[in-house]
């Protein structure tokens, strides 16, 4: 699958996810294996442009984690233009377009989802944005504001128009944020109308989910958000599926292995206090479902030194393994 000039190994895309996609979590996917492209969390183009340090900080990325897409969003063409350069200039692949999302901080800007209300000003943005980079270009979008207002195909069709190298779909509309079922006959319609590359997006949960999003579509690649949180190993099951093989379910000590790496990862770049901070989230979803997940999840919490923590895992997988 390729988008532009870019070559992804596997048509298989981790969507951006704020808070969650950051650097660290990005390296360990693609440690793992199987993801064909990471997304960075979405970056306000305002933010960007106006040189907050807090943002650029944020959009640091090592090699290894190519190709990797950043999103930028925001209601503004000529700073999105700008923003984009930026990307561009960053050495980032690819530059995605936030339309799709339906936070009120984010609407009330008229960006994010509220592009879909406004399909002329969104026609602006692409093309402004498409004048300014020579990096592939793709828009991520939702059904629409609301199913009165279903007007995706629109939108796709303006962003073909206006040179989109590719669209992704969260089947979706605004106005469910994530209730409700994600409508994959919607990603259908939107493959069926469009020329270029459509990523399927909304409730891939397992392996099997994946291919069936393919089947049902016909998408050219899927994107996975939430899954991925609680199951990293996701893509390299996919990528299995598609090879034929049967995916290996991750063991506990692969969990084991995976908490710490990812603790030792957030120990180079952050500070105690942040990293600790930061670890206790994932460990919440990479135990979840396992037996005494939740005592865990207590224990770590009051915690606040490294050495404690790394204690807290290796005490939980020693019992979790001897039960
Ligand atoms: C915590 C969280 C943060 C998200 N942040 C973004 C974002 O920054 N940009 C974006 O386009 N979508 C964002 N999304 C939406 C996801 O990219 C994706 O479209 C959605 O979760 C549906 O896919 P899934 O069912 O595989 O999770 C976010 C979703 C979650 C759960």
């Amino acid at each position: 699958m390729r988008i532009g000039h870019v070559n992804l190994a596997q048509p298989l895309i981790l969507a951006p996810m704020a808070g969650i996609t950051d650097q660290y979590f990005r390296l360990i996917l693609k440690r793992i294996g199987g993801v064909g492209l990471v997304s960075m969390e979405f970056i306000s183009s305002e933010a960007l442009t106006r040189g907050s340090h807090r943002t650029r900080h944020m959009m640091q990325f090592s090699e290894e984690e190519r190709p990797l897409a950043i999103q930028i969003y925001g209601s503004d063409p000529e700073r999105m233009a700008d923003a984009a350069g930026f990307v561009q200039a960053l050495g980032a692949d690819i530059v995605d377009i936030n339309m799709g999302c339906p936070a009120n901080k984010v609407l009330k800007g008229c960006a994010g989802a509220a592009l879909m209300g406004d399909p002329d000003l969104a026609r602006a943005i692409v093309r402004r944005v498409r004048q300014s980079v020579r990096i592939p270009l793709t828009v991520k979008f939702r059904v629409g504001l609301d199913d009165r207002r279903a007007n995706f195909l629109e939108l796709g069709r303006i962003c073909q128009e206006e040179g989109a190298d590719a669209v992704a779909l969260h089947a979706r509309t605004a106005r469910q944020m994530f209730s409700g079922r994600a409508d994959w006959e919607r990603i259908r319609l939107l493959k069926e109308t469009l020329a270029i590359p459509v990523s399927g997006n909304g409730d891939v949960e397992t392996p099997a989910d994946a291919a069936a999003l393919f089947q049902a579509t016909g998408c050219d690649a899927v994107m996975i958000g939430r899954a991925a949180i609680k199951n990293p190993w996701i893509f390299r099951q996919i990528a299995a599926l598609r090879a034929g093989q049967q995916p290996l379910e991750p063991g506990l000590e692969e969990r084991r292995v995976l908490i710490l790496q990812h603790f030792a990862l957030l120990r180079e770049r952050e500070d105690e206090r942040s990293a600790l901070h930061k670890i206790r989230t994932f460990t919440g979803w990479y135990t979840h479902g396992l037996p005494n997940g939740r005592t865990l999840r207590q224990r770590i919490n009051g915690l606040v030194s490294v050495a404690e923590f790394i204690d807290a895992i290796e005490d939980f997988f020693r019992m979790v393994q001897a039960a």
